[in-house]
């Protein structure tokens, strides 16, 4: 029986893939088409402009590529950066150290700052490393905006702040996979340089575009930028756009069709709106934690996630098995907790279309 879901709805809890809105899965609901058709150049037009919103950019460059988080983190990587460059990246939980294993296999040489897990990246550090790079020898800041594993945020702002401080000219590459579309993200305020995203997150999409921005200062990076890429590679897609016919290779239509149809539903409800929803949802989520006697994995409030909370189980108790009860005896889906936290955290997901009663809105 254990994979009996048993009676009524799956409640879907975990921190992406999340719910679908029914008005999504409609619009994704049909046949395929030739991408070539005046219809899929068309679709892909507006949704390319209008994609810019949910990064908050007005001077960056979309790419909706068909892959996952992982895949957007390599086009960004491989688009800007040449083997053997010297990278900074953060380590404060799972989805980082992925992303850092990435980037060592990619070639670059990493300066890893590690804090502990639960923790926001070490500010401080990154400041005494720019400090002490005067012949600019670092070329990219890697950090993951939102850490799923551990339901911690990171100061986006600070960090643009202390590169400006020592006029450093790094590139900002951020992960964005569950905060942009849930958290306050804003790219060209913020002087990001590459932001990314899923669309099984934020954008309550099935899985299977990666979402990719780029400045124009990145742009001008991937001119000269040696990595290795085909699948991935920026100037195929802008080749593309400029012939209009957008696409270097096959999109997955249903996506684009879905992309349409959740992005109208944020700028119906208004991305401001859509966030401050995230923030209450979240803030609910840890009174309820906390009425329960458990405690937040994130330390301090200034890293407090509004897309996941990471909940610490006392020491007695194993996070997976209250996982699986939850499972088989509420049909309830919660998040395991990874690598150094399994065990130790189970993570609720409240991103995406959620209402108060952890519905899809609609
Ligand atoms: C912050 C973050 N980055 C990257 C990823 C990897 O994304 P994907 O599993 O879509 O490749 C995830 C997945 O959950 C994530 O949460």
């Amino acid at each position: 029986m254990d994979n009996f879901y048993g009676p009524g709805r799956n409640h879907l809890f975990v921190p992406g893939p999340v719910n679908i809105p029914e008005h999504v899965i409609r619009a994704m609901n049909r046949n395929n088409e030739d991408y070539r058709s005046p219809a899929i150049p068309a679709l892909t037009k507006t949704l390319l402009e209008d994609i810019k919103q949910i990064f908050k950019t007005t001077t960056g460059t979309p790419f909706l590529i068909p892959t996952t988080g992982t895949g957007a983190w390599e086009s960004a990587l491989t688009n800007t950066l040449s083997p053997g460059d010297q990278i900074v990246s953060f380590l404060i939980g799972q989805f980082s150290l992925l992303w850092i294993d990435q980037q060592r296999r990619l070639n670059f040489n990493v300066d890893v700052i590690e804090s502990e897990w639960g923790q926001g990246a070490n500010l401080e550090v990154l400041a005494s490393k720019l400090a002490a790079d005067t012949v600019h020898t670092v070329k990219a800041i890697c950090i993951v905006h939102n850490e799923t594993a551990t339901g911690v945020t990171n100061n986006l702002a600070a960090v643009r702040k202390i590169l400006d401080h020592y006029r450093h000219p790094a590139l900002i590459l951020v992960d964005g996979v569950s905060s942009i579309c849930a958290l306050d993200f804003r790219m060209d305020e913020w002087g990001i340089d590459v932001a990314l995203t899923g669309s099984q997150k934020a954008l309550s999409l099935p899985t299977g575009m990666g979402i990719v921005c780029a400045s124009p200062k990145a742009l001008g990076a991937s001119k000269t930028a040696k990595s290795v890429r085909f699948f991935f590679d920026w100037n195929d897609y802008l080749k593309a756009y400029k012939l209009e016919t957008y696409w270097p290779y096959t999109p997955s239509i249903h996506l684009l069709y879905g992309l349409r149809a959740s992005l109208d539903l944020i700028f119906e409800e208004g991305l401001d709106n859509v966030i401050a929803r995230h923030s209450r949802l979240a803030k609910a989520t840890r009174l309820a934690v906390e009425a329960w006697g458990l405690k937040n994995c994130a330390q301090k409030e200034e890293w407090h996630s509004n897309s996941v909370t990471a909940v610490l189980v006392p020491p007695n108790l194993d996070s997976s098995e209250i996982v699986s009860r939850a499972w088989k005896r509420y049909n309830l889906s919660l998040g395991l907790g990874l690598n150094k936290v399994a065990g130790k955290v189970f993570r609720i997901g409240h991103l995406g279309n959620l209402n108060e009663r952890g519905h899809s809105i609609m």
